[in-house]
């Protein structure tokens, strides 16, 4: 059986479909990039916003040519969309076969191999489903993503997730444990763990600051990458250990959200922006380069004109390396989808362009600051731009592309001189005999 497997979202999803690919691979399937070669399509979907199903859904419409002419060519949905939208899916696209939740993804390979032609949703929660046992296919022989807990509990008042992935679970600190030794020796050195409030992770007497001690003491671990923590589980025994434990690496994605206290509120965000800046004084004040990303929503119900201006100060103050911000989307099902917006789309999207200018121009700056610098790059690949450079990350998740000298492959760690800047990109030259 051949799969053809398409991914929208997060890392989350990421994480889940080499999951899914891995125990279709263990019943004999093989993955192939063009769909029309196919005997199964999965669509593994995202909910965050209505854009991200409205993608999803026009890509599984441009799947219904190969199934009228493929009777026997089975489509999935998976993900978040899958579990939001259930039923609705099955009667709206009758050439899709089968709609399954994120708890419900161990029956996909029966339902597959199945001959029946039977339509099915598989929606249900299960607590207990963690996936034990399931460690997904590494992403690169020398890189591999963990997912630590699945589900939230926050229930900000915008966002869908808690809805359609269920309440937070965590993984068995043991497994984890297992699994990062197992990926290390089959030569894995950077393990990057994942979940949606990964911070606030626990198991008996295991929290965050211990399981990410603990990892660093596996060999063969050189780089510990997590995403994404929230600002309310940052303690003070986490910020010490991420700035004192070399091996995990000077990189945060911190989700902003507002700069107005009064928005986090009505976000139900569960930090007030003191909170926020006493996070990023720890960090910074330890590394000044240390990488803050964000994530910020602009346009949210009831923001008025001296809220984003708060946030937009913010961004100043933060200096985010990077920033993912979207315009507000309302989603059925959340608390803030009841209340009555006043902004209209064009207002929002004015805002959105307003921020976007200002972190562009904070991106390219703290990105100049790299200038000069010598730095380990773990090797990720080819350039895409030109096949003889090369690119590779420093330990602050900053891309440089560089030319190799002699053998140079993904996975290898080199050091590099930053010493130059086209856009936003840095590029370096080899530092000789320093290679680790
Ligand atoms: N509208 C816009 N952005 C949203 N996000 C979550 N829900 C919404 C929504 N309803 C954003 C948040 C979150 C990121 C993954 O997506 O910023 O951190
Ligand atoms: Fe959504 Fe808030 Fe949970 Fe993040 S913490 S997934 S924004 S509910």
């Amino acid at each position: 059986m051949k799969y053809h497997l398409a991914t929208y979202g997060c890392q989350m999803n990421e994480y889940d479909s080499a999951m899914i690919a891995q125990m279709l691979m263990r019943h004999g399937a093989t993955p192939v990039l063009e769909p029309d070669k196919a005997d199964v399509i999965i669509v593994n979907t995202c909910s965050v916003r209505e854009k991200a199903e409205d993608t999803a859904i026009a890509r599984i419409f441009q799947f219904k040519p190969l199934k009228q002419a493929n009777p026997d060519l089975k489509i999935i949905i998976v993900g978040c969309m899958a579990k939001n939208k259930g039923e609705e899916l099955l009667k709206r696209l009758k050439f899709v076969n089968y709609v399954v939740g994120p708890d419900q993804y161990r029956k996909i390979p029966e339902l597959l191999f199945s001959p029946s032609r039977k339509r099915l949703c598989l929606l249900d929660f299960d607590s207990q489903e963690n996936y034990v046992g399931e460690s997904a296919n590494l992403l690169t022989p020398f890189s591999t993503h963990i997912t630590i807990q699945r589900g939230c509990n926050k229930r900000c008042s915008y966002c869908i997730v808690p809805y359609v992935r269920g309440p937070e679970k965590y993984r068995c600190a043991e497994d984890i444990l297992r699994e990062v030794s197992e990926a290390a020796r089959a030569g894995v050195s950077e393990v990057m763990l994942l979940g949606q409030t990964v911070n606030a992770y626990r198991d008996g007497n295991e929290n965050f600051a211990s399981l990410l001690n603990r990892v660093s003491e596996i060999e063969g671990i050189k780089r510990i990458r997590f995403t994404s923590p929230h600002p309310r589980h940052y303690t003070r025994d986490l910020l010490e250990v991420l700035t004192q434990n070399s091996k995990i690496c000077h990189h945060a994605h911190i989700p902003l959200q507002s700069g107005s206290n009064a928005i986090l509120k009505k976000m139900r965000r569960q930090h007030d922006m003191e909170t926020y800046y006493g996070i990023i004084d720890y960090l910074r004040s330890a590394d000044p380069l240390y990488h803050i990303s964000t994530d910020i929503i602009c346009g949210f119900v009831g923001e008025t004109e001296t809220d984003f201006e708060q946030t937009l100060e913010a961004v100043q103050k933060v200096q985010f390396d990077t920033a993912f911000m979207f315009v507000y989307s309302p989603r059925r099902g959340t608390e803030s989808f009841l209340e009555t917006e006043i902004l209209s789309e064009n207002e929002k999207k004015e805002r959105h362009t307003r921020l976007t200018e200002i972190q562009n121009a904070i991106t390219l700056k703290r990105n100049q600051l790299m200038l000069g610098r010598k730095e380990t790059l773990l090797v990720e690949r080819a350039s895409s731009r030109d096949a003889e450079e090369m690119m590779g990350k420093t330990d602050n998740f900053k891309k440089v592309i560089f030319k190799p000298e002699g053998i140079v492959k993904p996975g290898d760690y080199v050091r590099c001189k930053i010493d130059d800047i086209r856009g936003w990109t840095l590029r370096g030259t080899l530092v000789e005999n320093e290679q680790e």
